[in-house]
């Protein structure tokens, strides 16, 4: 599916470009430079047939990318996007190209510029046809915005037998025979087994703390001292407060002991229903001091030393989400039954699958269901591009638990919400159904003495 690969500097273009070609297009912030041209060509996933380069980026950085990928994948047709300048010469004498694209071309200039030398890099023999695509360019705009360069001043493996020609020619494609994209759907993946689970949603208030504690709490039914919830919403985690326990130490004590498993043990606060807790850390500032590698470091390590690790993010995708998700083989993503946040959801996917950091297995959580707003279940597959996996209602019965400091699913095991979050556990544990020696003998025991 993925055609187009772009790496910019420009937020504003690459969010331009991604509307324009949707799943087509993969993008890699010009910021993964600052590793070197080797560590962002490694990024880079499923062979892409054209690369963009720009806008933003400097001559060596472009030169050196444009080496690097006709390495890892020859054949690769090299667009640079940058304005015309009077040093293009020097650009075109050092950089292995076919075109130069201006940042300000058109949307319609811009995908005729790709159709042609998509063409041509297929009839050349250089790369395989591409899947079928609506979108083409406005047959009335002139795109002159756009000048291919004399391709003899590529280098000899880059010249084509054919070169695609002025940019001013109509498209070669008529948009009356090219049949329909497919919507975007979320790749199938899965099948490893669960050891850490991050629980995440672009946009905040969803329910990520409410299903993370519910989580650990079903998971530790089956596996009691074998589970520990992360509050890894770094500034303002509320998980001892729904908990209601004393949070003395937190996520930068345990951080700092990533290295020492004895340590670590050392940091963590016992919960009464059989879960290990690391709560956030204790002030907002402290958020700043926790290196997300050091993070991620913790991240395995509990992984060696528990069944099963659950961590509650911030809301979007900062760098300790990522960090969160990176290490996890299991992504729970909560989103509500709204347009924005389901809109979100599927940006927050589409971002993931292009930095290749989708968890292996996801559950999509559709939360705080209710009647009359608008939207019904069924308008939420088309819009995130795969099914939710779960529907757990809106229900009273959430904030009264968390009010009372006990999980949902022990504080009232009847609730249409806790029944539904239940069926989330299930998911991931099938042993975990309830029963009444399980959930009395832990109410109790959340009960004040
Ligand atoms: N299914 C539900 N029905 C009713 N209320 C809910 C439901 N799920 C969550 N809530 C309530 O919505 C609020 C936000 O939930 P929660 O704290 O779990 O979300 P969050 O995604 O962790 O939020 P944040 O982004 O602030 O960390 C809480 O008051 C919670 O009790
Ligand atoms: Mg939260």
């Amino acid at each position: 599916m993925t055609r187009y690969l772009l790496v910019s500097r420009s937020a504003e273009y690459e969010t331009r470009l991604r509307r324009l070609f949707r799943a087509r297009m993969q993008t890699l912030p010009g910021e993964y430079l600052t590793f070197g041209v080797d560590e962002a060509v490694d990024r880079v996933r499923k062979t892409p047939a054209i690369a963009l380069l720009g806008p933003l980026l400097t001559l060596g950085e472009t030169k050196a990318l444009s080496a690097g990928l006709a390495e890892q994948y020859p054949g690769i047709g090299v667009v640079v996007v940058r304005e015309q300048r009077s040093d293009l010469e020097d650009w075109v004498e050092e950089v292995g190209m076919h075109a130069v694209l201006s940042p300000e071309a058109t949307d319609a200039a811009t995908q005729s510029l790709l159709a042609r030398l998509d063409d041509w890099l297929v009839t050349s023999g250089r790369a395989e046809a591409p899947e079928p695509t609506t979108d083409v360019g406005d047959p009335d705009d002139d795109g002159t915005t756009i000048s291919l360069v004399d391709l003899l001043k590529a280098p000899p493996s880059k010249t084509p037998a054919a070169p695609p020609a002025s940019a001013a020619e109509e498209p070669s494609r008529e948009a009356s025979v090219e049949p329909a994209e497919p919507e975007w759907t979320l790749p199938d993946v899965g099948g490893v087994r669960t050891e850490v689970i991050a629980v995440a949603a672009p946009k905040g208030g969803q329910g990520k703390t409410t299903l993370a504690v519910n989580l650990a709490t079903g998971l530790a039914e089956v596996a009691p001292n074998s589970v520990v919830l992360i509050d890894a919403d770094l500034q303002f985690g509320d998980i001892a407060n729904v908990l209601d326990l004393v949070a003395t130490r937190g996520l930068a004590e345990a951080v700092d002991a990533a290295d020492d498993e004895v340590l670590i043990k050392t940091q963590l606060i016992r919960h009464s229903d059989d879960f290990f807790v690391i709560p956030a850390p204790r002030s907002p500032e402290l958020a700043d001091v926790i290196d997300p590698q050091r993070m991620g470091a913790l991240i395995d390590r509990l992984a060696t030393m528990f069944r099963y690790v659950v961590i509650d993010t911030t809301p979007g995708l900062g760098e300790h989400t990522l960090t969160a998700l990176e290490h996890a083989t299991d992504g729970i993503f909560v989103t509500s039954l709204t347009v924005a946040s389901l809109r979100a959801l599927r940006t927050e996917f589409e971002l993931l699958v292009t930095l290749g950091l989708l968890p292996q297995n996801r559950h999509i959580v559709l939360n705080a269901v209710e009647k009359n707003t608008g939207l019904v279940v069924a308008d939420a597959e088309p819009i995130i591009g795969a099914a939710p996996d779960v529907i757990v209602p809106r229900s009273s019965g959430v904030l009264l638990a968390a009010n009372a400091g006990v999980p949902l699913i022990h504080n009232d095991p009847r609730d249409p919400a806790a029944k539904a979050v239940r069926t989330l556990v299930q998911r991931i544990e099938p042993a975990a159904y309830p029963t009444r020696r399980r959930i009395h003998r832990r109410r109790r025991s959340n009960e004040p003495q």
